[in-house]
């Protein structure tokens, strides 16, 4: 009789650390000054309460023939570039995005497409402008657990194709862009992401939404008329809102990693309002010169709000190795997210 060999027991390994190996970023060329929308009396603003009241001075739309995934491919050109990483040796991509090219097939799909990226698995990821993050704690979970070796983590938006032009509470806010980071393992323990934190509230969906286009409203006549394919934000719910929630995901990472504010080197927050992101630098008591603002120039990219900042950070020397960073935001859903990298 054949005896039972006992099956050697499976190798386990342990987590590695997992470090961004490259990032990049993409606008488009077209600047769009609040003096445009000043310029459309229809909406009744000013240059000088947009400035005041939210801290955006212009902001970037793409052209008709420029989409999600043409901006998140050249992002992904940009991270590999600067990681000296071939398209063939990405396992993995993670498209962050509320504006994708379509419903399907995902954005990660066609951006796997453009870049030759073959060999990798995709699926695009939905946390509003939280969507970043989220998608970088679920990359590196991959890598950790030796599962993939380079992921490409990205955050794209085409948020012009989705606010509505006649709605001035909105339609100044919001602009278009990329950004992307690859993940890998470098070994060691000295650099990397240290923690990484998620969080949700669905009681508060209704606050900031896009109503149409889903399986609750489909696209119709009626629903295009009541103006449904575009996004809805009661703001100053989801201002007050946002800084408590930005608050505590912050604090939330630096106790996990035993840190306060002052350890940090550089603070990268979502950009949505230089208001959320001043009492959230005085709540944590980071001086301002330690917090990364590109709002001014970009608006509000949702997604691709803090990884366009993180390139430009890393890219202008603002973040050295060694350096402590700590990346948070906050979106629709609510969603929020926070993430400590020792660079
Ligand atoms: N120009 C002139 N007046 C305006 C404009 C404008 N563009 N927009 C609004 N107003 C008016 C309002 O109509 C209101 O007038 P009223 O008092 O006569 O009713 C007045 O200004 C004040 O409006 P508030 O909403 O109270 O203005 P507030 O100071 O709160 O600023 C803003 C509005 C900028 C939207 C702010 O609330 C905000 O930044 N909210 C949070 C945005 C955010 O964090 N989003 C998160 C993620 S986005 C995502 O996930 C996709």
């Amino acid at each position: 009789m054949k005896k039972n060999t006992p099956r050697s027991p499976r190798p386990q390994l342990l987590p590695r650390s997992v470090s961004i190996i490259g990032t990049g970023s993409y606008v488009p060329d077209r600047v769009v000054t609040n003096a445009e929308f000043e310029a459309r009396k229809e909406l009744e603003t000013t240059d000088e309460w947009i400035r005041t009241r939210t801290g955006i001075r212009e902001r970037r739309f793409a052209g008709e023939k420029e989409f999600t995934s043409d901006m998140a491919a050249e992002a992904a050109r940009r991270a590999m570039a600067q990681a000296g990483v071939k398209p063939e040796e990405i396992d993995l991509i993670i498209v962050a995005t509320i504006t994708p090219d379509m419903l399907f097939p995902s954005t990660a799909c066609l951006v796997q497409h453009k870049i030759g990226a073959k060999r990798a698995a995709c699926f695009d990821l939905e946390a509003a402008c939280s969507g970043f993050l989220y998608a970088l704690e679920v990359g590196q979970q991959f890598v950790a657990a030796h599962t993939y070796n380079t992921v490409l983590v990205i955050g794209a938006e085409k948020l012009s194709s989705v606010i509505d032009m006649q709605d001035r509470n909105t339609c100044v806010l919001f602009g278009d862009g990329a950004g992307a980071a690859i993940l890998r393992s470098r070994g060691g323990e000295s650099h990397g992401i240290l923690t990484t934190c998620m969080g949700a509230n669905g009681a508060h969906g209704d606050l900031l939404k896009m109503p149409g286009g889903g399986s609750l409203h489909p696209a119709t006549h009626k629903s295009v008329d009541a103006r449904l394919h575009f996004l809805q934000m009661a703001g100053k719910e989801v201002f007050k809102q946002a800084v408590t929630a930005m608050n505590s995901a912050a604090t939330e990472a630096l106790t996990r990693c035993q840190l306060t504010g002052p350890d940090i080197a550089l603070v990268i927050p979502h950009q949505a309002n230089l208001r959320i992101i001043d009492a959230l630098a005085k709540r944590i008591e980071v001086p301002s010169d330690r917090i990364y603002v590109n709002l001014d120039r970009y608006g509000n990219t949702s997604a691709a709000s803090v990884p366009i900042a993180l390139d430009e950070a890393a890219r202008s020397g603002r973040i050295k190795s060694g350096d402590l960073v700590l990346m948070v935001a906050f979106g629709a859903g609510f969603t929020w997210a926070s993430c400590v990298i020792q660079w």
